[in-house]
Parts: structure tokens; C-alpha cells; sequence
């Protein structure tokens, strides 16, 4: 059979068509599919000759080797990463744009540099002036950094066996082309090429490999998100447009968690890291306020206390409208329902606004409480006592359940001020409280009500 010369690419989701569509069936995007020549396969079928590929061998001949990490000096990077960079290793640091991608990234080469380097900056879209210009911004650059204005694959392996690196930062993914493919940069098949070549070349030369690739809107890594599978560690920097703090998670990671965050604040000279992000996200609070309500949030080994403000007004409309910022959607609906038929605060034909402030994003479960409550303190005009916080996951039957490492919470909570925290009545006996905070079991979203409605400060009058 005949291999068709071109085939029908998604740059949404990366699927591949044998015709062009109006609409991904894949993905549902619509205008997405984009004729790409096909590649010549690199394997010609499986008739391999014989003699040819490794034997199997048992797990216990296989020695783990070592892996040597570099660790980056930037801690917060670090802990994201696991540690470090390993060399060879391919890490994909996605992000929209303007969030601080190539910031972050010539601040690692800076540090790589400095720590016996050679680094390699292959910049695609700015003008070695450009790079010039930003690292003058930043404390400290080393100017033994090599900047190399680059856009074809082919024309990076020369310099890369020259130096021999110990980093190559790519920035961006999508920038990037290969002769052997006729598509635009940036298509997926370029951009999945060019990414599996240079990875092949970071393998052979021991290299950490960092891709800087953008994100679209929706949140996903716009084509390269074929690249997932192909690299070590997919990285996503996070931050809202007009706040500082910028967030670091790890997507996947084959040398660490994906458990752990990294946060970090945009200043006028480069990316500062935060130490402390609780303090920091709640410097702004009004304590006594209705409508607010803290959370003490668990993200990896470390807690973080966050600020969930509701606002809760007669709607002017016959359908009421329900916005949501930093706190999922799906998330606020379900606790809206649950407050409707298990408790008597009315939200009838009022509209809910629901924000978590310092443009974080609250994805646990364990903040449905801290939701429902600043919701219900809005509602009712009675605010939380300045020095009280909660966590709960909140189930269909308005129960409170468990939360994962209560007692750092709790530690966190107590260590900020907070002497008194709401928590789930089932949890809370085995959980001896930090000195100075008090553990207050809440069995059902009722209790916690009642609770609200007793030692809250009513602002109504
Ligand atoms: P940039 O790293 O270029 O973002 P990306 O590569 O993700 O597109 O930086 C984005 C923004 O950060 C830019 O609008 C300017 C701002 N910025 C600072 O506030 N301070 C600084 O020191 C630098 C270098 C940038
Ligand atoms: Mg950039």
C-alpha cells in the first residue's frame, strides 16, 4: 500500500489525520488541522537483520547507576525538579506568555555558569541583544554564557559537540525547524522532531536539556504537548497577569516528585524566590472581613495558607451568575448545591463570585470548607474571627472529610497567628494541635454553620 505523502495534523492535541477535518475529532478544537508531510519513517517496519539490538537482560544484572544531579542553587527550582538537573536528562519548562519563561531560564543558565558551565542559550525568538539586555537586569550574569540566535536543529549539533555543554537551554521549542520536514516552525511534527533530535543529542554528550515552550490559553502546551511523553520532566510555570507571584509545579518528572511547588516573585530584577508564600499571600488580608475565609493548603512537603473571598450579591438577572477565579468551577457549583439542600443559607437567585487571592491556584479538595464558609459568611454578613482558618473536604451529604497532613496545617496555621482551625471531627482526636491553636472538629457543613454563626462577628447592622 502506498504511504500517503501528507497527512492532517492537530496543533491542539497533536492527533494525526488521514484527511483534513474542520474540527479535531480527537480534541474537539475546531481549525486546528493543518496539512504536514509526512517524515519519512525513521524504522522501515520491524525486519530488523539479524545480529542487530541488545539482549534482555534479568532486572537484577541492570546496575542503577548514579545519577550525578546538579543542583541549581535556585532552591526553589530545585525542590520542584527533585533535587536537580541530571545530566542528559530533557526538561520542558511550559508557561503562557510573559509569565517569566526565558527569565527563568538565563537565571538557571547564569547559575550553571557560574558553577563550572559551559552553558549554551539557544535563543529562537530574541536577538542576542535582546538576551543581553535581560541579563543586565538580573543580578549578576556571567558572561561566559554563549548565546546562539538559532532556529535550525541542524546548525545546533556543530557548536554542541565544540562546547560540550553541560547545558543547553532551547528557547523556545516552537521556534525550532529540521530540514527533514517541509512544515512551518512550530507545526507539531516539527516541533515533535526537533525536540526528539536535540533530546537524542543530550543523551549522547550527558547535557541537561531545558525546552522552553508556550502554552495556549486553555492550559495546555500548544503542540508540544505531543512532547510530554518524550521528555523527563514537563515543568509549568504559573501566574496570573498584574500579580507577582509566579508558581512552578512539575507535571511529570521521572527523577522526583510532582508533588512539590516552587514560588517565585517577578521583581525588577529578575525572579526572586519566596520563602515564606503564606506571609506573603495573606499581607494584604483584612482580618474581620465577611466573605473571606484561610485555608491551609498542603502542596508537597510544604503548607501554604491561601485566602478564599466570596462575594455573594442579589442577582439583577433571571439566571444568576456563578464566577469563579483561581478555584475550579466544577468545584464551586458542587458546594453551591451542597449548601442549598443541607443548609438554610439561601443563595436563590443570588449571583457568587468566588476568588483565591494572589492569583494562586486552589486545586485540593481540601478547601471546599474555606470555600463554603466565606461563601456562607458573604451570604449572611457575619465574618470569620480574624484568627480562625479551615480545611474539610465537603461531601455530597454536606459531611466534612478527611484531609491529608492535618497536623502541618495545623503547624502552618498556628505559626502565622491562627489559633483556631476548623477541621474534619473525624481526624481530629488523633492529631495532637501545635501550642497555640486550637483544633475545632466540625462533623458536617451544620456544625460548621452553627459554628460561623456563634463566633462570627456579624457586620450586618
Ligand atoms: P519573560 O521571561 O520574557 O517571559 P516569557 O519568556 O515567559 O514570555 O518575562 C516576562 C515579563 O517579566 C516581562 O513582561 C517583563 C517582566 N520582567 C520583570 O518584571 N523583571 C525582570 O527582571 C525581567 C527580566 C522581566
Ligand atoms: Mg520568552
Amino acid at each position: 500500500m502506498a504511504r500517503p505523502r501528507s497527512i492532517y495534523a492537530c496543533s491542539h492535541c497533536g492527533a494525526q489525520h488521514p484527511r483534513w477535518l474542520g474540527r479535531c475529532t480527537e480534541c474537539g478544537q475546531w481549525n486546528t488541522v493543518a496539512e504536514e508531510a509526512a517524515a519519512a519513517p525513521a524504522v522501515e517496519g520491524l525486519a530488523a537483520p539479524a545480529g542487530v539490538g541488545a539482549k534482555p537482560r534479568s532486572l537484577d544484572e541492570i546496575e542503577a547507576a548514579a545519577r550525578p544531579r546538579f543542583a541549581t542553587g535556585i532552591e526553589e527550582l530545585d525542590r520542584v525538579l527533585g533535587g536537580g538537573l541530571v545530566p542528559g536528562a530533557v526538561v520542558l519548562l511550559g508557561g503562557e506568555p510573559g509569565v517569566g519563561k526565558s527569565t527563568l531560564a538565563l537565571q538557571l543558565a547564569a547559575r550553571r555558569e557560574r558553577a563550572g558551565g559551559p552553558v549554551l542559550y539557544v535563543s529562537g525568538e530574541e536577538s542576542p541583544e535582546q538576551v543581553r539586555l535581560r541579563a543586565d537586569r538580573l543580578p549578576e550574569t556571567p558572561g561566559g554564557i554563549r548565546i546562539l540566535a538559532e532556529t535550525r536543529v541542524e546548525a545546533l549539533v556543530d557548536p554542541w559537540r565544540e562546547l560540550q555543554p553541560a547545558l543547553v537551554i532551547v528557547d523556545s521549542v516552537q521556534t525550532l525547524q529540521t530540514a527533514r520536514l517541509e512544515s512551518a516552525p512550530g507545526s507539531v511534527s516539527q516541533v515533535r522532531e526537533c525536540a526528539a533530535a536535540l533530546a537524542a543529542i543530550a543523551k549522547t554528550h550527558h547535557t541537561a536539556l531545558v525546552l522552553v515552550g508556550h502554552v495556549t490559553k486553555e492550559g495546555t502546551l500548544a503542540g508540544p504537548r505531543v512532547l510530554e511523553h518524550l521528555v523527563d520532566v514537563v515543568l509549568a510555570f504559573e501566574g496570573e497577569r498584574g500579580h507577582p507571584f509566579r508558581l512552578l509545579r512539575a507535571h511529570k518528572n521521572r527523577f522526583g516528585s510532582t508533588q512539590e511547588i516552587g514560588v517565585f516573585q517577578m521583581a525588577a530584577t529578575g525572579l526572586e524566590q519566596v520563602e515564606n508564600p503564606s506571609e506573603l499571600f495573606l499581607a494584604e488580608r483584612r482580618g474581620g472581613a465577611p466573605g473571606s475565609c484561610i485555608v491551609p493548603l498542603q502542596e508537597g512537603t510544604r503548607p501554604l495558607l491561601v485566602e478564599v473571598q466570596a462575594l455573594v450579591a442579589p442577582s439583577p438577572y433571571g439566571t444568576p451568575r456563578r464566577t469563579t477565579l483561581g478555584v475550579e468551577d466544577a468545584r464551586v457549583a458542587l458546594l453551591l448545591a451542597v449548601l442549598d439542600r443541607r443548609s438554610d443559607v439561601d443563595l436563590l437567585s443570588r449571583d457568587v463570585y468566588v476568588n483565591a487571592t494572589g492569583g494562586v491556584r486552589v486545586g485540593e479538595p481540601s478547601s471546599d470548607l474555606a470555600v463554603a464558609l466565606a461563601i456562607a459568611s458573604s451570604r449572611l454578613d457575619c465574618a470569620l474571627p480574624a484568627d480562625a482558618a479551615a480545611c474539610g473536604e465537603v461531601g455530597l451529604g454536606g459531611e466534612i472529610r478527611r484531609v491529608p497532613h492535618l497536623e502541618l496545617r495545623a503547624k502552618e496555621a498556628a505559626r502565622l497567628g491562627f489559633t483556631r482551625l476548623l477541621a474534619p471531627a473525624s481526624q481530629c482526636d488523633a492529631t495532637p494541635p501545635p501550642p497555640g491553636l486550637a483544633l475545632v472538629p466540625v462533623a458536617d457543613l451544620g456544625e460548621a454553620l452553627a459554628w460561623l454563626r456563634r463566633a462570627g462577628v456579624d457586620t450586618a447592622s
